[in-house]
């Protein structure tokens, strides 16, 4: 008889990269595998888990909904999405007043760029160098990683990438047939890159300038991740366009894409739908969801616990040859290592700590937003070891 590895390994896809542990069952910012052992989750399904695995009140949700109504389509009403739209609209950023539902975010950035090519009638879109949006044809297009995409050119025209903080090559580059500005206020995928100041209050003013929409990708940025609600609100920035995902259900599959009324409403009927889109069961995790962040302010706790956690990490670098760098915003963080960091989440996960990359050297965390000091020390801890066994090897 085959086991869980073996039946996934025979039966299931190869793209994905694969970590040599089975998980069965996860609370808070902990998960746990089928022989048993304990894990702290700073990987958090790739900044899924914003409210902790099995978070009881998503979990409540769920289970009264699963009694109630399982699918209801979007052509009919229902109790469960309004209630859903209407608490998701009235935390969005100003004016986003009106919400396109879906099931992932690369199907939130889909809706995005239609939507920014059908409300200004204009064909192109300028996205980041390193920006990653997702990996179905158009948010393949305007993902900048090209290990992603030759393999499937040719892609979608009419997407052009410049350097994320630069505002004179921007402005050089968009012109009367832009439609959009498209950017990850943090780029995520590339290594946790943070904005220099001032670049996106000016890519909003060049935008306002230009009549060019702003479309903000905060799938993994947003919903408290990085200190604020949303991660633009750091630099005081309205997006015209806010695409979420991830951690929207509480890690029930679900997508967004958030804009003004007028600009959702240029998609006309039968542009836009999905069978699955706005599904009552993800609509009442969503809702839960909504309610535990603002209930327990997580955006506050992951702007106090994520100084705590890089004033840790920085301690821990400054006795490790190995390590260059910590950065990051809130639990959005990045350990850069001068090392193929491959063999330090291998033998982490043998200190019961789970970690993702963000590229070959960086480490990236992005732990529950409930994880708690303990839980950090513990990593910490563990990185600590992993770090001064691989050093030691070297040397040796
Ligand atoms: C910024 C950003 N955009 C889009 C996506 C794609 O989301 P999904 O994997 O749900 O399609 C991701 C996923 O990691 C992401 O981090």
């Amino acid at each position: 008889m085959m086991n869980v590895v073996e039946i996934e390994d025979e039966h299931g896809p190869a793209s994905y990269q694969k970590f040599p542990v089975t998980i069965v069952r996860g609370a808070g910012a902990e998960v746990w595998d089928d022989s048993g052992q304990k894990y702290v989750d700073c990987m958090g399904g790739y900044g899924v888990a914003i409210v902790g695995h099995c978070n009881p009140e998503v979990v409540a949700a769920i289970k009264a909904q699963s009694e109630k109504l399982i699918t209801c389509h979007s052509s009919f009403y229902n109790d469960a999405r309004a209630e859903f739209l209407e608490k998701l609209t009235t935390r969005a950023p100003k004016g986003l007043d009106a919400a396109f539902l879906s099931n992932s975010g690369a199907e939130a950035n889909e809706v995005a760029i239609k939507l920014a090519k059908k409300f200004t009638g204009k064909k192109t879109i300028v996205a980041m160098k390193g920006g990653f949006h997702g990996k179905t044809a158009a948010a393949l297009s305007a993902t900048w990683n090209k290990k992603y995409k030759e393999p499937f050119e040719p892609l979608l025209p009419g997407f052009k990438h410049v350097e994320f903080g630069s505002l004179g090559e921007l402005e050089a580059t968009v012109d009367d047939d832009t439609s959009a500005v498209m950017l990850e206020p943090i780029q995520g995928e590339s290594g946790i890159i943070l904005p220099p100041e001032g670049y996106l209050k000016g890519v909003r003013e060049l935008c306002d300038r230009k009549g060019i929409l702003l479309i903000a990708d905060e799938i993994q940025t947003g919903l408290g991740r990085t200190g604020k609600l949303w991660a633009l609100e750091n630099w005081g920035v309205v997006p015209d366009v806010m695409t979420l995902a991830k951690g929207l259900a509480g890690g029930v599959p679900m997508g967004a894409t958030l804009a003004r009324r007028e600009v959702l409403h240029s998609l006309k009927k039968g542009e836009q739908s999905s069978t699955f889109g706005g599904n009552p069961l993800a609509c009442a995790a969503g809702t839960a969801t909504l309610d535990y962040i603002s209930k327990q302010d997580l955006p506050s706790q992951a702007a106090s616990k994520g100084r705590f956690f890089q004033e840790k990490l920085k301690a821990l670098i400054a006795r490790h040859r190995s390590a260059r760098e910590v950065r990051g915003m809130g639990l959005m963080l990045a350990l850069e290592m001068r090392v193929d960091i491959h063999d330090i989440l291998l033998n982490s996960i043998k200190e019961r700590v789970l970690f993702t990359y963000s590229g070959r050297t960086i480490v990236r965390l992005l732990p529950p937003l409930v994880i708690t000091e303990a839980q950090m020390n513990a990593v910490v801890q563990a990185l600590d070891k992993v770090l001064s066994e691989q050093e030691l090897k070297q040397v040796g």
